[in-house]
């Protein structure tokens, strides 16, 4: 069977507007060390009436429009967000109701900032064994709803935001050409958000009264990111029996400047072949690969038959990456 491609795309972020200025009048630190120590200008933060499933479902109607599906025609629904509306049902099973998708399985995936790939991954198997012949994979996240804004370690990093992709079995020798997936539970421990296991060791390490903030080593993560995006792209283009070469566009996870230019010294490839948007929307965990994508696509940096490479990592810790040639 043939493997999946992207047939359509959406993404939608919040209207408000939170700017380093902003921050600066919220917790100790300034416009100048943001810019300079992760390359973020601004991110959007959702108004409390707005959750994931809100933007996933907005940002999938975009995507099935592109893609001319309509909601009862989509066989599979996956999520990756780690900032659920609830615990259960899924924010799958949420969108899937709001997209009148009543056909369609659905489920949530909680790889942190690796979920969409993951998502792509999983989709793709879905697909190239002739299971489902369409499937949704949404990236979505409210992260400012678990943010310690007291934090400056953390809160001027992360952003709310949803992406969308449509993905059908494409021609042969196109669309998702290979994926790789990873996973250390060990460091795990760098990066948290806390749920029901409110263990006091994890406690203790917030100021907020509300325990269950994200939390995060950075520098542990970030030494990890900047090794594992390397590895990662390497790996998945091996996979592929493709050269970095071969490769018009790079869109990783938009977490950090610093992190994606040691990436890019590691692997040898100039800043151009590099997609970035994060000075725009921070870090939006699952939502920022296909934010990007679509943002790339929109901007004409991504044209039929280009081969991308799309790698990310984050709390788990995890890390994916694939190899697709652009069949849209
Ligand atoms: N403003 C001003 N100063 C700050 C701020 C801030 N917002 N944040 C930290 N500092 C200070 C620290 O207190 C420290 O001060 P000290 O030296 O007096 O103790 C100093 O800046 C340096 O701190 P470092 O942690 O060494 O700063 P670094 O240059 O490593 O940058 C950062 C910190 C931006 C968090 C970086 O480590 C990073 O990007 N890490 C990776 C984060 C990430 O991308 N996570 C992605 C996964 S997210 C997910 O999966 C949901």
């Amino acid at each position: 069977m043939n493997n999946a491609g992207i047939v359509g795309l959406g993404m939608v972020v919040p209207d408000k507007v939170l700017t380093n200025h902003d921050l600066e009048k919220m917790v100790e630190t300034s416009d100048e060390w943001i810019k300079t120590r992760t390359g973020i200008e601004q991110r959007r933060i959702a108004n409390d009436d707005v959750f994931t499933s809100d933007l996933a479902a907005a940002a999938a109607e975009k995507a099935l429009q592109d893609a001319g599906l309509k909601g009862d025609e989509v066989e599979l629904i996956i999520v990756a967000t780690c900032t659920p509306d609830m615990y259960s049902p899924s924010t799958a099973c949420i969108v899937q109701h709001k997209l009148g998708a009543v056909n369609a399985a659905a489920f949530d995936v909680n790889a942190a900032c690796s979920g969409f790939i993951y998502c792509l991954s999983i989709a793709n198997q879905f697909i190239s064994s002739g299971q489902y012949k369409n499937a949704l994979v949404i990236g979505a996240e409210t992260l400012s709803k678990v943010i310690d804004w007291k934090d400056k370690n953390t809160c001027v990093l992360f952003g709310d935001g949803a992406g969308a992709v449509v993905l059908k079995p494409v021609e042969e020798n196109k669309g998702i050409l290979a994926t790789h997936l990873g996973a250390d539970g060990s460091i795990g421990k760098h990066l948290t958000i806390l749920g029901l296991a409110l263990e006091p060791q994890e406690v203790e390490k917030r100021s907020s009264d509300n325990p269950r903030t994200l939390w995060m080593n950075g520098s542990e993560v970030f030494k990890f990111a900047v090794k594992i995006m390397a590895e990662a792209s390497l790996t998945v283009l091996e996979k592929a029996n493709k050269t970095l070469e071969d490769v018009s566009l790079i869109v990783p996870h938009q977490a950090n400047i610093r992190i994606v230019d040691g990436a890019a010294k590691r692997l040898k490839v100039k800043n151009d072949k590099i997609y970035i948007n994060l000075y725009k929307y921070g870090n939006t965990s699952a939502a920022s690969i296909p934010i990007a994508l679509c943002e790339a696509v929109e901007e004409e940096r991504i044209k039929k038959d280009d081969l991308l490479v799309l790698v990310g990592f984050g709390g788990g810790l995890t890390w994916g990456s694939a190899v697709i040639r652009w069949a849209k």
